[in-house]
């Protein structure tokens, strides 16, 4: 049976280290404040930053919610991240995605000072991730790699898999892999024999957007399972990318879904929120 992977347990770890910092900053007199852009409906995205106000909370930084509603328009949010920008008490600015789809999203990623960018999806900030220059790391695949070396799992030298090549993780997962010295393969919806090619992976990191996607099928024996997922099987309950119960029989280690990826990916939110105070010094 797999080691399971706990991204709660990491991630409580991590929050409590955060916690000191934060309040020795304080004793110096720095205050720590984030901004959290919600513009529209959309359900998950209410559950999201619900979750990442109370983990600033938890480690005593300030949130600062601006909800919009749907028909905001472009210019309109553009406004709103200039003043952000140009606004001294704000150390992080991170805008909710998905947008409405009359926003483009582009736009308002590249209009975020690179030094309030807690999310690490500026182009300055993706690119000097790329050449390992000092920056806000993306916060899933960031997480992803703290809760591997926090499970005591050897990066370097290993072949590692990733499934997906979104720009919110699969992309910047691969860059992160290479930077920890890892043999780094990127698969995607076009891969010849994608089973072939994970099954010769140390490790695998599913991030396709599919319930169950990833079987034993595709995984070697001892093999790394990180489980990106956030699908619903066929009850309608909340599941991963990665067939659970039945990779766990071949895996050495996998993450859960919930309480896998998920809780890490907020935590590196507030990791880049202390890092903002770093960076900007
Ligand atoms: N929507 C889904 N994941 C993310 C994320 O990491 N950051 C932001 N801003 N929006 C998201």
């Amino acid at each position: 049976m797999a080691q399971i992977i706990d991204g709660k347990a990491i991630s409580l770890q991590i929050k409590d280290e955060l916690k000191e910092k934060v309040a020795s900053y304080k004793e110096q007199g720095i205050e720590i404040t984030l901004a959290v852009v919600k513009v529209g409906n959309d359900p998950a995205s209410a559950v999201y930053v619900r979750n990442k106000e109370k983990a600033c909370e938890y480690i005593g930084i300030n949130s600062k919610k601006i909800e919009m509603p749907e028909e905001t328009t472009e210019e309109e949010l553009l406004k709103l991240i200039d003043e952000l920008n140009n606004d001294k008490a704000i150390n992080g600015i991170l805008v909710q995605l998905p947008l409405p789809k009359h926003i483009d999203e582009n736009n308002i990623l590249l209009a975020i000072d690179p030094i309030k960018d807690v999310d690490g999806f500026h182009p300055v900030n993706v690119g000097k991730m790329v050449i390992g220059e000092p920056s806000f790391l993306p916060c899933t695949p960031a997480g992803i790699i703290e809760m591997i070396k926090r499970s005591d799992i050897d990066i370097e030298g290993k072949e590692c898999v990733v499934i997906g090549r979104s720009n919110i993780v699969g992309k910047p997962m691969s860059i992160l892999m290479l930077r920890e010295n890892a043999t780094v393969t990127i698969t995607h919806s076009r891969t010849k024999d994608l089973k072939a090619v994970c099954k010769r992976a140390d490790i695998v990191v599913a991030a396709i957007g599919k319930a169950k996607f990833v079987t034993d099928e595709y995984i070697k024996e001892g093999a790394t399972v990180i489980d990106v997922g956030m699908d619903r099987d066929e009850n309608g309950k909340l599941c991963g990318d990665v067939d659970f119960d039945n990779v766990q029989l071949v895996a050495g280690a996998i993450t859960p879904v919930p309480g896998g990826v998920g809780p890490m990916t907020v935590t590196m939110l507030l990791v880049n929120c202390l890092r903002s105070v770093e960076l900007s010094k």
